[in-house]
């Protein structure tokens, strides 16, 4: 499934004036095995415009091949979908001192932003489960005061949290209730290595429910 043009448009449009670059569309059919939320692109994906193309998503990938799943049967999106930047210096190897971007966390503001485009696609993809990779991705669902080293690993059925009309500044919840099973963001995992025994045993879990269905 792919958003409607005007819903991207409108995406791009409410994120204008933010220091974010390029558009990245969430990929995947519309009966997925899972659905994956993540935060938002980096480098790699606005430049090839896949979803978790980069070194996050070569973890991802990873994950995925363990579930026994590939990329085409799980629907890839995120809470923005824009590459939040910010400016940084780096000094190079013939010790010059070059500006450059450096990915961040996107903002509350600039996920407000987007956040038209992630309901929609809540609403109309029938995931039997919504996987969040990270924060990001779980407090934008499931609410801020949802914390994914207190709850990873434990599927989650409540309403999500949605933009009743494009002028609010805070979310609704959603009448009907959604599986969430949150995660790690993979990204965390090779800034973190400990993570990566809590992932497994996160993915160990998953893949159980999987196959239950
Ligand atoms: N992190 C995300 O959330 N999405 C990507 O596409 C890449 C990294």
């Amino acid at each position: 499934m792919r958003i409607p043009e005007h819903l991207a448009e409108l995406g791009r449009k409410r994120i204008e004036g933010f220091p974010v670059e390029g558009f990245v569309y969430g990929e995947g059919p519309e009966h997925p095995a899972l659905m994956l939320v993540g935060e938002a692109p980096g480098e790699t994906e606005i430049h090839n415009g896949i979803p978790f193309s980069g070194r996050a998503g070569a973890e991802l990938m990873k994950s995925l091949d363990f579930l026994g799943l590939t990329r085409e049967q799980v629907y890839i999106t995120s809470a923005v979908r824009s590459r939040p930047y910010k400016w940084g210096e780096k000094r190079t190897r013939d010790g010059e001192i070059i500006k450059r971007t450096y990915n961040r966390t996107p903002t509350k503001k600039e996920i407000l932003a987007h956040a038209p485009i992630l309901d929609y696609e809540i609403k109309h993809i029938q995931a039997p489960i919504i996987v969040t990779l990270g924060n990001i991705g779980l407090q934008r669902l499931a609410g801020n005061d949802k914390k994914v080293t207190q709850i990873h690993g434990q599927l989650i059925e409540q309403p999500v949290q949605y933009l009743r009309s494009l002028e609010d500044k805070s979310y609704h919840w959603t009448d009907r209730s959604y599986k969430i099973f949150p995660t790690f963001h993979p990204a965390a995992v090779f800034y973190n290595r400990s993570l990566e025994e809590k992932l497994m045993e996160d993915l160990n879990t998953l893949k159980r429910m999987i196959k239950k269905r």
